[in-house]
């Protein structure tokens, strides 16, 4: 039963509501589907089939048009001091993120890093996953208790991004990749603040530095490696990218697969404690461990929103969205809208079929989707049937502080 008043108002800043944004989400897809925030001048958008529409429409982009752009770059690039100008260099090289881009830039770079996605590629690197995920259990298993988070999923999922994917071995990794980490989330994030504003862009500008030095040793070793800073030089070689661009999809690709899988395993494990019928099904039959996976990033999605500009004015549900306005959409409310799932909030590992938007949809829809799939399946599936009796340790869990990336900043257990 939907409530008649906003149970919580939607504050992407309140620890409360992120702990907990369904009933919001519930209260605005019934009665505000399109919401508008005059304080802020844009839009929370919560059904399943206009987000759908959104996604899909060209006249929504990532980021305004080439020109407006080109216009800010010029008009921040008159630094005041260092800081300043730090600052103005992370937000340029933040708009270059392939995530950011609109079409041709978007097409050009994605069809550089697809080779790196493809099924057959990530289907690859099962066993070294595996053996990952079993070092660091057997690491642990005398101690009867760990933290999910910080002892299992983020070093697994930072293995196997730094050194796998980037090609980065962990003796040459910066102590602050784990803060810088954390920062990156809330620059991304929506509604964040000026002071969160300013960590992120000088954890980019530390990214920057280590990147940059990073893409010189490559360039000087005798030849290039299969990874993705080499792919990403040679397309430089080749004239398809630039050295700003280069430099930017690395932070991207650092820092865009580690903690969202790391969230998704974190998640996976609290939602099956907090379902033990659920739990006890998957540990019956280890061959729902797909459908497991699918139905936790559809329940209590990692990613919780994507944001689309309006490229023009935009007719929608009987609105006009103005030109330049943006419109955040919610994947969380999404993937329980009744519409689409029938008895939503009722967690359901052999839920068929099971279409949920936590990996986006449209030309920008997650390229390392098929991988972050595969991380979760093993990991959880090795936490479950190697550690049956999984306890959780607490009832005090503490949320990131990041609405986007919703994930937890811990998760002990025992076993
Ligand atoms: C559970 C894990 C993950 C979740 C929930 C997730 C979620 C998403 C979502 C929702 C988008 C679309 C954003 C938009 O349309 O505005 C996206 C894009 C992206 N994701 Fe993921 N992601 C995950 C893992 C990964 C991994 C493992 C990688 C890479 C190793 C990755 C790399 C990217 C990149 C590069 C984009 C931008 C694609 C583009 O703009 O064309 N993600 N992700």
């Amino acid at each position: 039963m939907t409530q008649k008043t906003m149970p919580l108002p939607f504050n992407p800043r309140s620890a409360e509501f992120r702990a907990n944004p369904y009933p919001t989400y519930h209260y605005l897809r019934t009665h505000d589907p399109l919401h508008y925030r005059p304080e802020r001048k844009d839009w929370v958008l919560t059904r399943y089939a206009d987000i759908i529409e959104v996604l899909n429409n060209r006249h929504f982009g990532r980021s305004e048009s080439e020109q407006e752009k080109q216009e800010t770059v010029v008009a921040n690039q008159a630094p005041i001091n260092r800081l300043l100008s730090v600052r103005d260099e992370s937000q340029r090289l933040m708009k270059l993120w392939l995530l950011l881009r609109n079409p041709p830039d978007h097409t050009r770079l994605r069809r550089i890093l697809r080779n790196h996605f493809t099924q057959a590629r990530i289907q690859a690197l099962q066993t070294h996953i595996q053996a990952k995920a079993n070092t660091l259990i057997e690491q642990i298993k005398e101690q009867s208790k760990m933290d999910i988070i910080n002892d299992f999923a983020y070093p697994l999922t930072l293995d196997l991004n730094c050194n796998i994917f980037l090609g980065i071995p962990p003796q040459e990794w910066h102590p602050s990749f784990k803060q810088w980490t954390k920062n990156l989330s809330l620059v991304t994030d929506l509604d964040i603040t000026p002071m969160a504003n300013e960590q992120g862009l000088l954890a980019i500008a530390g990214l920057a530095e280590y990147f940059r030095n990073r893409i010189v040793k490559c360039r000087n070793d005798s030849e290039l490696q299969d990874n993705l800073i080499s792919t990403f030089i040679k397309a430089e070689i080749g004239d398809q990218l630039s050295e700003d661009e280069l430099v930017a999809n690395c932070i991207l690709m650092f820092f865009a697969g580690h903690v969202t899988t790391s969230h998704l395993i974190g998640i996976s494990i609290l939602t099956l404690l907090n379902h033990p019928e659920q739990l006890q099904l998957l540990q019956a039959d280890s061959t729902l461990i797909e459908m497991t996976i699918s139905e936790v990033l559809r329940y209590d999605s990692p990613a919780q929103t994507m944001s689309r500009i309006a490229l023009s004015d935009i007719s929608l549900s009987n609105q006009t969205i103005c030109k330049g306005e943006t419109i955040n959409c919610i994947i969380g409310a999404a993937n329980r809208d009744p519409a689409q799932f029938p008895d939503p909030d009722k967690f359901d590992i052999r839920r068929e079929p099971n279409l949920h938007l936590s990996f986006g949809q449209g030309i920008h829809i997650c390229i390392g989707r098929h991988l972050a799939k595969l991380v979760a399946e093993i990991a959880v599936s090795t936490l479950v049937h190697r550690l049956p009796s999984l306890s959780l340790t607490t009832d005090a869990l503490e949320w990131e502080d990041s609405f986007i990336g919703h994930g937890l900043k811990s998760l002990p257990v025992a076993f």
